[in-house]
């Protein structure tokens, strides 16, 4: 079966203004196709352009050149009003520094996408223990943040972001705080999503993992794309 493109880019740049003087070329000429149904992990060194590449490719900011388009709808196009409705329809991110709100529990942080989304309060319950119980943390529902380990909260964000059923999931490194078998529970819950033919783009330091899960590695450099690797057979 032939596989959609999903997300592509066109000369991708992304310049931080300092001030007068100064800028940062964060992105600086990214071409990228990545398929509906793909497992793609990025590794680079700290300060590369990740996670601003992974904020770009999902319409949370926008580039200073180029365009990303997502099937066939240009985000640039979109009003800010359009673009956050997209967002919170097609696509879950896991965040790097993981935020949740600190007054809320656990079960309320990952009920926020679902309260955009108008769902009554029944289907937001069955949705919402579906993903704590599959991130390991149905005992944890009623916690806030403060009441919680590092890894937990972490995987608060990783259930908020896979709760709405996104088409794509974006993660940035999120085992960061996770021990090897708690790690291995969410490399297994991506390939599930990945083989429910949604899309999985996640940042990692952890080459085992990139290389043991995902269907393609891809090396970023100073904002700019040195090497892709596809990992796994097309056929298989
Ligand atoms: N809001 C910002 N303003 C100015 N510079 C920024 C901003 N965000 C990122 N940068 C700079 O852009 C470059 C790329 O940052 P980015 O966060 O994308 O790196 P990264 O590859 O995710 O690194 P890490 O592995 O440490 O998370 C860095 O040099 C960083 O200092
Ligand atoms: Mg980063």
């Amino acid at each position: 079966m032939e596989n959609k493109i999903i997300i592509r880019t066109e000369n991708l740049h992304k310049d931080f203004i300092l001030n007068k003087e100064s800028k940062v070329s964060a992105i600086g000429g990214i071409d990228l196709n990545i398929e509906q149904g793909e497992f793609v992990a990025i590794v680079g060194r700290s300060g590369s352009g990740k996670s601003t590449l992974m904020q770009l490719l999902s319409g949370i900011i926008l580039p200073t050149q180029g365009d990303v388009y997502y099937r066939n709808t240009n985000l640039n196009k979109l009003s800010n009003k359009e673009r956050a409705a997209f967002r919170n329809k097609e696509i879950g991110f896991v965040f790097q520094s993981f935020f949740v709100e600190k007054n809320l529990t656990a079960y309320e942080n990952v009920e926020i996408p679902l309260l955009i989304q108008d769902i009554d309060k029944k289907e937001r319950e069955r949705r919402i223990e579906l993903a704590l119980s599959q991130v390991g943390l149905s005992k944890r529902k009623d916690h806030k943040p403060r009441e919680m380990s590092g890894g937990e909260i972490q995987r608060v964000c990783i259930a908020r972001a896979m709760v709405t059923d996104p088409e794509v999931i974006f993660a940035d490194e999120p085992t960061g705080q996770l021990d090897f078998a708690t790690s291995e529970i969410i490399m297994e819950l991506f390939t599930k999503m990945k083989n429910e033919n949604k899309t999985v783009i996640m940042v990692t330091h952890n080459e085992t993992d990139a290389r043991k899960y995902a269907d393609r590695l891809i090396r970023i450099q100073d904002g700019k794309i040195t090497s892709e690797e596809k990992l796994k057979d097309e056929q298989a």
